[in-house]
């Protein structure tokens, strides 16, 4: 059988992480979350390590430390993530992740479009900012987190504007993508949807 990628873009919080592990259950494929190694990279620098320094000598134990969901690590994944010499330092792992044996799920922002153009299956996920702000929030307020809706939404606005706007490896759908808006779906739906789009294109 040909190995499988699939790419998974979108903003913050509409379901991308969901996704991609039921994915990559039901097809038997390795998972990756792109975004915690942005996330382990600007966790670095709030302890001081230089933006760069921390993309080309991040660890493995990096990617493990316990706080890298706090909304201050966030902001600064998607600060360090605009810095186009940060991004060059973290594609070569991302790439050879892509091209495992038994194929793989990406999940992040440009996989689609930069780091695994040639994917089988690409999703472009969204859901609007009002329901996005509502799951973020209720994942933070669950993990102990001091939150009020309105900081959440503000936060996901401005990482959204942010990702959006940089000049390297902007957050866009692929042309190819297929878009699955979750606003109105409940994450059974989703999945199976997808579910059904990949059977569909393979
Ligand atoms: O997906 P998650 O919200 O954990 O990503 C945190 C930040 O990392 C994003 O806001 C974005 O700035 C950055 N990111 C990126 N490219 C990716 C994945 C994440 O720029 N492929």
């Amino acid at each position: 059988p040909t190995r499988l990628t699939i790419a998974i873009d979108g903003p913050a919080a509409a379901g991308k992480g969901t996704l991609s592990r039921a994915l990559a259950v039901a097809f038997g494929l390795a998972h990756l979350d792109t975004g915690l190694i942005y996330r382990a990279t600007g966790r670095r620098t709030l302890d001081g390590t230089a933006a760069l320094e921390a993309a080309q000598t991040l660890t493995a134990e990096d990617l493990q430390a316990d706080d890298l969901r706090t909304p201050e690590v966030a902001r600064a994944a998607s600060v360090v993530a605009a810095i186009p010499e940060v991004r060059a330092a973290l594609v070569d792992f991302q790439r050879a992740f892509a091209r495992r044996q038994g194929g793989a799920v990406l999940d992040g922002r440009d996989i689609g479009t930069v780091i695994c153009p040639e994917a089988e299956v690409k999703f472009f996920v969204t859901a609007s900012d009002a329901v996005r702000a509502e799951r973020r929030f209720k994942e933070l307020v669950e993990g102990g987190h001091d939150v009020t809706l309105d900081g959440v939404l503000s936060d996901l606005r401005e990482r959204d504007a942010r990702d959006s706007a940089r000049a390297s490896a902007p957050m866009v759908a692929a042309e190819d993508a297929v878009t699955l808006d979750t606003s109105d779906m409940d994450i059974a739906a989703a999945v199976q949807a997808a579910i059904r789009l990949v059977t569909e294109k393979t």
